[in-house]
């Protein structure tokens, strides 16, 4: 398959496009640097591209068979909310006119619910330092279901802790808004395990799913 990566040089997107090129496919792997992605081997062109800049975006995406984005809210002090959506309002206006058929996106886990009415972000032991990130990609969530002539879309949240660690291919993967049981961590690669499955399989089109660690593993 033909991927393009935005947010290619990412924590998130270079672990997702290092598992798109290990499995064989094209990827093309955006950021604003246009620097390679590290630890890639395999089929990467590394492009320059703004996602807030949708005829960019449009040239980018075009003949691709499915996108796949990492960006990230400002994380300047500001409140992000209001950036983020604007964000993916540009971008998926830009994936539309390209005419890329799917994009799955990488999510937050603050929106997940922990109770019928309340989501991981409202409980009071929320770290406060990554609330304004975690309510920037509830709206955006909350703008994807609110839209449905948008492109096709799948949003995918990570447990609450993730980074990078190793690639077990064990993960449980939720469908839906409820944080899976005891889901604590994800490391970044099985995260781009399950990504890049639904990168191929588009099973999940205009739900949201979310990925943790298996009781066994503990990752
Ligand atoms: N538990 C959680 O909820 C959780 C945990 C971790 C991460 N996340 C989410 O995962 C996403 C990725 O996070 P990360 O830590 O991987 O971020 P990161 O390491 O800061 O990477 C961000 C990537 O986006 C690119 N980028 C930023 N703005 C762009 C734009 N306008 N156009 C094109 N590329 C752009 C950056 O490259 P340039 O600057 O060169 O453009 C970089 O490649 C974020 O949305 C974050 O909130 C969620």
């Amino acid at each position: 398959m033909d991927i393009v990566v935005f947010g290619a040089t990412g924590m998130m997107g270079s672990r997702i496009a290092a598992e798109a090129a290990s499995r064989g496919h094209n990827v093309t792997a955006v950021s604003r640097s246009g620097r390679a992605p590290e630890g890639v081997d395999g089929q990467v062109t590394a492009a320059v591209g703004d996602a807030s800049d949708p005829s960019q975006v449009a040239d980018l995406v075009r003949g691709a068979d499915v996108v796949a984005s990492a960006l990230v809210p400002p994380r300047d002090g500001t409140d992000p909310r209001a950036p983020l959506v604007q964000l993916y309002a540009d971008f998926l206006s830009g994936v539309r006119a390209g005419g890329a058929p799917r994009t799955v996106i990488v999510g937050g886990a603050g929106s997940l619910l922990v109770a019928p009415d309340t989501r991981l972000c409202d409980l009071p032991d929320f770290p406060a330092m990554y609330k304004p990130e975690a309510l920037a990609h509830a709206a955006v969530l909350d703008s994807l279901r609110a839209d449905p002539t948008l492109p096709t879309w799948t949003y995918i949240s990570p447990a609450p802790e993730v980074g990078p660690g190793e690639r077990t291919g064990a993960f449980r993967l939720g469908i839906g808004d409820e944080l899976l049981p005891d889901a604590s961590s994800i490391s970044a690669e099985d995260y781009a395990v399950a990504f890049v499955d639904e990168l191929e399989s588009g099973a999940h089109p205009r739900e949201r799913l979310s990925v943790a660690q298996t009781a066994q593993t503990g990752n």
